[in-house]
């Protein structure tokens, strides 16, 4: 892989993140773990290129995410779709999703934890985290679509800057 400007990535990432969907991976080259995500957003926040997650308390990532306040966002694209039947439904407490779905993973210099498989990556340190709150939907129809007594626990959102940018050589 090699690094690109984050403002020199042309995808599109309400394309990307909402159907080619990404892999939150978190934690350290020895210990980390990795979930899908189809949520979230990339822009310009405090003067610096920005990733945005929302991921809901009961994952296994969340523990990564709040203990190392870093994570890296992987897209595979199409070919590796099928990735994502076992990293958006099994948890990495139960399951080694790396063997499960024979992923190679590779770690950067500067921290990041990204897979051979990976086409574009974003490493990301996170700056603001809060968690969404049922009572301040102005569209009550979202809260209750969202954040029922069935659906979990309510995501908490990280805005993290975004720190260095990968792309497939
Ligand atoms: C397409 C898709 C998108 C998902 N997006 C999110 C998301 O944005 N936030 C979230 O908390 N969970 C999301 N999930 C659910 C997690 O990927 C799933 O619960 C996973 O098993 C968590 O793994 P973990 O417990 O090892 O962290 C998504 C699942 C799928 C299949």
């Amino acid at each position: 892989m090699k690094t690109i400007a984050p403002n020199r990535i042309t995808d599109n990432f309400i394309e990307l993140i909402g159907h080619e969907w990404m892999l939150v991976t978190s934690g350290t080259p020895g210990h980390f773990n990795t979930m899908t995500a189809s949520w979230g957003g990339v822009g310009y926040l405090w003067n610096r290129p920005v990733a945005t997650i929302f991921v809901r308390p009961e994952r296994y990532t969340f523990e990564f995410i709040e203990q190392t306040r870093r994570f890296s966002l992987s897209f595979l694209g199409e070919a590796h779709k099928a990735v994502h039947t076992v990293t958006g439904s099994k948890s990495g407490r139960d399951t080694d999703k790396i063997a499960e779905t024979g992923l190679h993973p590779v770690f950067t210099e500067t921290g990041g934890i990204f897979y051979e498989e990976t086409r574009l990556g974003l490493e990301c340190s996170v700056l603001y985290a809060d968690g969404i709150e049922a009572g301040r939907f102005l569209d009550p129809a979202l809260a209750r679509q969202w954040y029922g007594p069935q659906q979990g626990g309510a995501h908490k959102m990280y805005i993290a800057g975004i720190t260095q940018a990968w792309i497939q050589e």
